[in-house]
């Protein structure tokens, strides 16, 4: 039996599982736990369960000397350190497949949701706006027959252009080995949507400059993490109407506070990182979170484990 942190609850029977084998400890509070407890009950921790809020980072794990197993409830591993795992032969699983199409129906209704100003129209009917059918009044974009620019093409990005092509959309797409330049990209899409991890290499990706490459119709939609997008410099871009709109499920910081200059700019659509926020899939994310840690624990190989840079 090992001595187990989670550091939330979660939803799903997975956690009743990891109850069953090992002595395990859940955060109970809605909040994450500060880095100062976060180390302190991973001290004497052998496996961790944590979410993309906690940051495990080289210090928590070189102050955590039993640590035998990570398992990061997400897909993306940019709040831990793989590297320092790696480095002691910590295993760091992840929950990739089980939340591929969630994501991607999210970032269907995002693109759908800007393009047609569906929160400016449920907003007028709200404050009474709505006085009579007029010809010319909330007009969108088609989002039938546009281009939609997928940066990163992997997993969600490929479930995206299948969905974007069901609805009569192009798909162009620029990733590692294959697809278009980036600049290339921006220039011809309709919708650019952002697909790719955090690493070095896309921290920024979509700054000032990309920004001026998109066309002044185009909207920009990202579902994958806020650091790859130079939000000062989205923000700017909108206030400028150099592009046309955005609609973000992610954002630098997380949470956005609500006096954030971001949401003052207009055209803007922000969610609070709820891409893969589904029952069905919330409880998937939990069993595959919980079978990565039971596998670490035991010395087995994780079904998942983060295969990525590190
Ligand atoms: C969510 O953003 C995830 O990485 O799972």
């Amino acid at each position: 039996m090992a001595t187990v942190f989670v550091t939330r609850d979660l939803p799903g029977g997975g956690l009743s599982r990891l109850r069953a084998e090992h002595d395990v400890e859940v955060w109970p509070e809605r909040l994450a736990p500060g880095p100062a407890v976060l180390r302190e009950r991973v001290a004497g921790a052998e496996g961790l369960l944590c979410l993309l809020t906690d940051t495990v980072d080289a210090g928590l794990i070189a102050a955590a000397p039993r640590l035998r197993a990570i398992s990061n409830l997400a897909v993306g591993c940019d709040n831990v350190d793989v590297a320092a795992a790696r480095a002691r032969g910590i295993p760091v699983g992840h929950t990739p497949d089980v939340l591929t199409e969630t994501t991607a129906d999210l970032t269907l209704a995002l693109i759908l949701a800007v393009a047609r100003r569906l929160p400016e129209g449920q907003a007028a009917v709200r404050a009474g706006e709505w006085l009579t059918w007029e010809p010319a009044w909330l007009l969108g974009r088609d989002v039938h027959g546009a281009t939609l620019g997928l940066v990163g093409r992997g997993r969600i990005g490929e479930a995206v252009a299948r969905r974007a092509e069901g609805f009569g959309m192009t798909v162009v797409h620029t990733a590692r080995r294959s697809g278009v330049a980036l600049a290339d990209l921006l220039e011809r899409a309709d919708f650019v949507s952002l697909h790719c991890p955090l690493t070095p290499e896309t921290r920024g990706l979509i700054d000032a400059e990309a920004l001026a490459r998109m066309k002044p119709t185009a909207f920009l939609v990202n579902t994958a993490r806020g650091p790859i997008v130079d939000q000062p410099a989205l923000a700017r871009a909108l206030h400028q109407g150099a592009i046309a709109g955005a609609a973000l499920d992610v954002t630098e910081p997380e949470p956005l506070a609500p006096d954030d200059a971001l949401l003052a700019a207009p055209n803007l659509l922000v969610l609070p990182h709820v891409g893969s926020a589904t029952h069905a899939t919330r409880a998937r994310m939990a069993d595959l979170a919980v079978d990565n840690l039971l596998a670490g624990l035991a010395g087995r190989t994780l079904p998942y484990e983060f295969a990525g840079p590190g």
